[in-house]
């Protein structure tokens, strides 16, 4: 972990100072937005910026909006400065970490609404959840303005809702997806995982295994409609208390395919809950 403290923007004044510093220099700008309870998976997003920019700037911003009314939005893991020591770190030049009323100020109104994409999947598993995204990930572009902006594509609907949503509403920055980063049996790397316990840890391993699984399925000829029952029969089985979903869909707009065998590419995409603790995961087919 780096000695020098990373320096801390909390206004949106403060953050444009910055960005209009360095675009000065004729610098370029490289964004990661986060949660914060930074694992590996964001530190290659922030890596993955440097490769990109000049510099990176990361912000850490538990957004209320797109957590439901019975989601974990207190229990949410909150550390910053842990998160400040592994961005700085992993290179990163600034934080951003607004107050609630610096993003949402008394009387703030406005709502960003991306249709179709964000129908489905986690859509319709966690009503409002887009809206929230598609919201703060606009007001986090705006208030950065940076050259491109890194997403991971763990949250493959949700790097899908920002890639249309920035087309849309031309603004104007390059959307980055990086891979997923994986723990050693595969699963994928989450602040959420820091609520199993070690025996929900291992069952939360097969989300991966049941999906690398499925892709074999698909692969072999096997029609989607079967292979998606097949996956969540085996999730169900593995020990999971819940399955959202386990589908099959085109990588671009998320629209279904299927039911026979697949004719091109597509993704698997899955959430599933074990205690506490929703999972989600996807890979490309
Ligand atoms: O992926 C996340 O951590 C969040 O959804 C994001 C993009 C930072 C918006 O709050």
């Amino acid at each position: 972990m780096s000695e020098t403290p990373l320096p801390l923007v909390r206004t949106v004044a403060d953050l444009r100072a910055q960005v209009r510093a360095w675009r000065a220099e004729g610098l370029r700008v490289g964004f990661v937005p986060t949660m914060g309870a930074l694992h590996e998976g964001h530190l290659s997003l922030v890596r993955l910026a440097l490769a990109n920019a000049d510099r990176a700037v990361a912000s850490v911003f538990v957004n209320p909006t797109q957590f439901g009314p019975n989601e974990d939005f207190d229990a949410y893991p909150r550390g910053e400065q842990r998160d400040a020591e592994l961005l700085a770190g992993a290179g990163c030049h600034l934080l951003y970490a607004p107050t609630v009323s610096e993003m949402y100020p008394e009387g703030y109104a406005t709502k960003v609404t991306v249709a179709r994409i964000t129908e489905p999947l986690d859509g319709s598993a966690r009503p409002g959840h887009f809206d929230g995204v598609s919201t703060v990930v606009t007001k986090l572009l705006l208030q950065c303005g940076p050259d491109v902006a890194v997403f991971g594509e763990k949250d493959f609907q949700q790097l899908q809702v920002i890639r249309r949503m920035v087309r849309d509403l031309d603004i104007p920055v390059e959307v980055l997806g990086a891979p997923t980063a994986r723990a050693d049996d595969g699963l994928a790397l989450s602040s959420r995982n820091a609520y199993l316990s070690a025996a929900e840890r291992a069952v939360a391993a097969k989300l991966n295994f049941t999906l690398r699984a499925a892709i074999a399925h698909l692969q072999a000829g096997h029609a989607v409609a079967a292979v998606e029952t097949a996956a969540v029969a085996a999730l169900d089985e593995a020990g999971f208390d819940r399955v959202d979903y386990v589908e099959v869909r085109d990588p671009e707009d998320l629209s279904r395919l299927g039911p026979g065998p697949l004719a091109g590419p597509a993704r698997i995409l899955a959430a599933a809950v074990i205690g506490r603790t929703r999972l989600i995961d996807n890979m490309a087919v």
